[in-house]
């Protein structure tokens, strides 16, 4: 144990560890992690992120789609009494800690019990399926502005018009969807995105598990459906944007045995 800082209370570092791959982790996380006391993990983070706490224990504090408020409440007493006791806590969150990571209930309980808190970026999921598709989510004379959104709606929360931002000139990414895409495409073609937007379903991005699933709004319910159950965290990006790389994706030259090949074949 590493008695805590200032009046006896330590620090605690709300970390993003990125998409998935250990190696898209911050230089500035991997050396808190080395520093860290405590870890207080999602369930999604990668135990090759996980092994670089070498000195710290290691908490479990995963619950997928931040829908439990009771586990939630827990978890910012978990952090509060621990930054009673030890300098450096992390607690460590899949992607960007400030993006569907609930992370307000945490900076809020640690700044009514006086911690100190610090924020550390991470790789968000969206910018990572990006940079695997390599498809920039802002285009110049195609979309301007990206919309990251959900339709996941917690069970103490209130429902919200999710998808006001999203319309035909936009990029969208929608986090926590892929398992209610039905409900997502109805949503989006009521909204007046045409029914050929393309559409990509990435799962595991960064990983070396990663698929993809090319499809548009009209068929995105289909596609999903018949592809079977996502296992995997999986975003669903809409917006024409994706166009050329779906076309790519779609296009299989002979002789390509998947859709890098086949795009450095179209000549992307
Ligand atoms: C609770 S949210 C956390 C998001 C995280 N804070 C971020 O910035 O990426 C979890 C959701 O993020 C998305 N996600 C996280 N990691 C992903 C990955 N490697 N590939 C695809 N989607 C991912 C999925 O939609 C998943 O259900």
């Amino acid at each position: 144990m590493n008695p805590g800082g200032i009046n006896g209370r330590g620090t605690v570092y709300l970390v993003g560890a990125g998409p998935g791959a250990p190696d898209l982790l911050t230089l500035r996380a991997a050396e808190l992690l080395k520093r860290a006391d405590i870890v207080f993990h999602d369930a999604l983070v990668h135990p090759e992120t996980l092994a670089l706490a070498v000195n710290a224990e290691k908490v479990a504090v995963g619950k997928r789609c931040g829908r439990h408020s009771t586990a939630q409440r827990f978890i910012n007493k978990r952090l509060v009494d621990a930054a009673r006791i030890h300098r450096v806590v992390v607690r460590l969150k899949g992607g960007d800690p400030l993006l569907f990571g609930r992370a307000q209930e945490e900076i809020d309980a640690l700044q009514a019990a006086g911690i100190p808190c610090e924020i550390v970026p991470g790789i968000t999921a969206a910018l990572a399926v990006a940079a695997e598709l390599k498809v920039p989510l802002t285009q110049r004379g195609v979309a301007r502005n990206v919309v990251l959104t959900t339709p996941r709606v917690g069970q103490d929360e209130r429902g919200s018009d999710w998808a006001a931002g999203i319309h035909a000139g936009n990029t969208a990414v929608v986090y926590m969807g892929a398992g209610m895409a039905a409900a997502v495409a109805k949503e989006l073609r009521a909204r007046g995105v045409p029914a050929d937007t393309p559409v990509a379903v990435v799962e595991n991005a960064s990983l070396p598990s990663r698929s993809d699933r090319w499809c548009t709004v009209g068929t995105l319910a289909e596609t999903v459906a018949a592809a079977g159950p996502v296992a995997g965290p999986a975003l669903i990006v809409i917006g024409e944007v994706l166009r050329r790389a779906q076309q790519c994706a779609t296009f299989t030259p002979a002789g390509a045995q998947n859709f890098h090949e086949a795009a450095v074949q179209a000549g992307r």
